[in-house]
């Protein structure tokens, strides 16, 4: 055939025909919104480094629950910031911690809502390392030991789904079975398989409180440089029992969402991260990028790249930009 004869303007031109051949595209009934709850909280208090994300006090919980289920939002990710943090992350656990108590009041007001937990140690460490320390290192096993204790807390306080991400190893496992002996056997773990140390987390920091006080994350978080160890977490994860696998970040990380879609096939989702949206809406205020239109072509991205979730503080945006 005469290469010049081939025209992939014909399918452009009218926009009908453009939306027959179109292949992708965004639904809010996929996206999942984040939340930061903080104990002792009298009024909300907007983070900083993301402008429209907000620290939310308890009595706040609910109308944010509402607000994104009457949009068509399925579900939320709760973060907790407690009264206190120790050495034990007693309040990661405690049945009246901070998530624990947010999570009976929702599901109670809102048994339709997914609530969805993240569990780390993070913001329940004082050092704010997301696993136990000894001697300035990272204990791994005594640290899954206390991430179950948590997952298991959340699940009986009413949590949908539990999302570790932490980044010990074993933990997927140690969580499966907590749960499973706990009578909690239907509770799917989402995990944060494949989350890499990346500098794009700083204004999630801020917002859960949760820096690290020494060192950084490099010791369990994985190397951007790597893409065939991501494969290896996501594997490794599932085998321990894991229902759907997160990717994090989302940009920069595509290729990671895309190989993992193909080879493994399994419920995979891409979490766009604080530094992403801090980077958009940075742009946004100045003038420079049209907010909208970008968010919708890079959550588009990621539904391309193969997420069939999107964890994404934009998600209440685009349930709104969707409908237009
Ligand atoms: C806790 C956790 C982090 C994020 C989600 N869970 C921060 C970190 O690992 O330092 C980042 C989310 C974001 O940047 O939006 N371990």
């Amino acid at each position: 055939m005469n290469a010049l004869k081939i025209r992939g303007r014909r399918l452009r031109e009218n926009p009908l025909v453009r939306n027959l051949a179109n292949e992708h595209r965004l639904e809010t009934r996929n996206l999942i919104y984040p939340l930061f709850i903080k104990e002792n909280l009298r009024s909300t208090a907007e983070i900083a480094s993301m402008p429209g994300q907000y620290q939310w006090p308890l009595s706040e919980i609910s109308r944010q629950a509402e607000q994104a289920l009457k949009l068509g939002i399925p579900g939320i990710l709760l973060f907790g910031i407690p009264k206190s943090k120790d050495l034990a992350g007693k309040e990661s656990f405690s049945r009246n911690g901070i998530i624990q108590k947010a999570v009976r009041t929702l599901k109670k007001n809102f048994p339709k809502l997914l609530v969805i937990t993240d569990v780390c140690l993070c913001e329940y460490l004082e050092h704010g390392h997301c696993g136990h320390i000894k001697n300035g290192k990272v204990l791994n096993d005594a640290s899954i030991k206390t991430l179950a204790k948590a997952a298991l807390s959340h699940a009986e306080a009413g949590a949908d789904i539990v999302a570790p991400s932490d980044m010990m190893d074993g933990r997927v496992r140690a969580i499966r079975q907590t749960l499973d002996k706990n009578g909690f056997e239907h509770t799917p773990i989402l995990s944060y398989a494949v989350k890499y140390a990346s500098s794009f987390y700083a204004p999630f920091r801020d917002a859960a409180e949760s820096a690290p006080q020494f060192g950084d994350r490099k010791s369990y978080q994985m190397n951007p440089a790597n893409r065939i160890e991501a494969l290896r977490e996501a594997k490794t994860d599932l085998e321990e029992g894991a229902d759907m696998i997160l990717v994090k970040p989302a940009l920069s990380y595509e290729d990671i969402l895309f190989e993992i879609k193909q080879k493994l096939r399994c419920p995979t989702g891409a979490y766009s991260v604080s530094g992403e949206y801090a980077m958009i809406k940075a742009a946004a205020q100045k003038g420079w990028l049209d907010e909208k239109k970008v968010v919708l072509e890079t959550h588009l991205g990621l539904k391309r790249a193969g997420a069939d979730f999107i964890v994404t503080y934009w998600a209440k945006e685009i349930a709104k930009w969707v409908r237009e």
